[in-house]
């Protein structure tokens, strides 16, 4: 393949899991971040490491040199440009993106969580678009940030276009470079419903930590994350998971787009994705438990001044994927008029430990929607 010149826009797991990818495939890459004083610190560590390490699908590779910048101006000679970043940094990153890309470059975002068409429309309206359902890989970087291991790769994942009609010459060159087949759904809308991330990481945390939210963990005493779900958050899985169908089904009456078999249960998402890297396929609970994948990923905890833990509620699980992913889909379900009862406790109890009561917040929009002629409505 040509190669080619690559910015990746962020600076975390997920980014420099692509990043690996991408050098050993010999293209030019650059990581940008938009986050201040994250590319000076991405910078000093890999110079003291001697580049960047990683493990890809079993092999280990050592000392890869990336280019790590926070000068958007990378960003105007890129042929491709990947944004893999949580959600509430997408307007940061579109808004840089817009001023600087090339017109005709292909932009691929990973994961598209809820409703990133109106970031889009905002920021890159004519803007070729690849949009993803989810990250290709389980993968994190270890703690000193110098060596990032690709855990489990998925074996395809469903992607969206904008334009709608977009070739599908940019799909061959995403799926090469991502080495993984993506299913191609008609309507970035079957995106925000088919997100799981919006099903697995509120409603695990909630499951994980629901009965005692301020109890103070010793070391190795912390859970594990997909190894620590016990049947009622199973239950709690499917509940959101049949309910974001039963929104489907109604949006569906107005949007034929909407692709009902692409919206799958956490159980056919992880059968497909994972197929012969799960031991136990008997149940949901056993699959979440023994997928080779989520191995070993702890549930996201702080450690306190006298040495135990406590859970991390600030982390993505909550503050990305409540707002950017299963508000959203609640949102949608609201407007088809839609009771979503299980969505709803998710949402109240999670939301209040990061001190949010979106529900409530929505309920006071409306009604000053309905009362006021503020900018903001139009
Ligand atoms: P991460 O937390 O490791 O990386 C976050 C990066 O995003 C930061 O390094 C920074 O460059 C950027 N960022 C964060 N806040 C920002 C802000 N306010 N403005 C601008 N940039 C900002 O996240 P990770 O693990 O790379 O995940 C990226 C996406 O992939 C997330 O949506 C996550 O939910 C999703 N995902 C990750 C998986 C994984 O195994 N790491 C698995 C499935 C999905």
């Amino acid at each position: 393949m040509r190669k080619l010149d690559i910015v990746i826009c962020g600076g975390g797991n997920g980014a420099c899991a692509c990043a690996a990818l991408q050098l050993k495939k010999g293209h030019q890459v650059s990581l940008f971040t938009a986050v201040p004083g994250e590319a000076e610190q991405i910078r000093t560590r890999l110079t003291k490491n001697g580049g960047l390490d990683a493990t890809v699908r079993g092999e280990r590779l050592e000392g890869l040199q990336v280019n790590v910048t926070d000068d958007p101006a990378v960003l105007s000679s890129a042929a491709v440009i990947f944004v893999i970043v949580p959600a509430f940094a997408h307007s940061t990153i579109l808004e840089q993106i817009s001023q600087h890309m090339q017109k005709d470059a292909l932009v691929v975002i990973m994961p598209a969580r809820g409703l990133l068409e109106l970031d889009l429309e905002k920021y890159i309206p004519d803007a070729n678009v690849i949009a993803c359902q989810t990250l290709p890989w389980a993968c994190r970087l270890n703690a000193e940030g110098t060596h990032v291991e690709i855990k489990g790769a998925k074996n395809g994942m469903q992607a969206a276009t904008r334009p709608k009609d977009l070739s599908d010459v940019w799909f061959g060159i995403a799926e090469e470079l991502i080495e993984m087949p993506f299913t191609r759904v008609k309507n970035m809308l079957t995106l925000t419903l088919s997100n799981i991330g919006q099903i697995f990481h509120p409603g695990i945390m909630y499951g994980l930590f629901r009965d005692d939210p301020n109890r103070t963990y010793a070391e190795e005493e912390c859970p594990l994350f997909y190894q620590g779900v016990d049947q009622r958050s199973a239950d709690t899985l499917e509940a959101v998971s049949r309910e974001i169908h039963a929104i489907a089904n109604e949006l569906k009456k107005s949007n034929p787009d909407i692709e009902l078999d692409k919206i799958e249960t956490p159980t056919q998402w992880l059968l497909r994705s994972y197929a012969g890297q799960i031991e136990d396929e008997s149940s949901l609970k056993t699959m979440l438990n023994t997928n080779k994948a989520y191995r070993g990923i702890k549930a996201p905890m702080v450690k306190l001044e006298n040495g135990r833990y406590k859970p991390n509620f600030q982390a993505r699980y909550i503050t990305e994927d409540l707002p950017f992913s299963l508000l959203p889909t609640k949102y949608l379900g609201l407007q088809a008029g839609v009771d979503t009862p299980a969505i709803d406790q998710l949402i109240r109890e999670t939301g209040a430990w990061i001190g949010c009561d979106f529900l409530g917040d929505i309920e006071n929009a409306e009604r000053l929607k309905k009362r006021s002629r503020l900018p903001l409505f139009y």
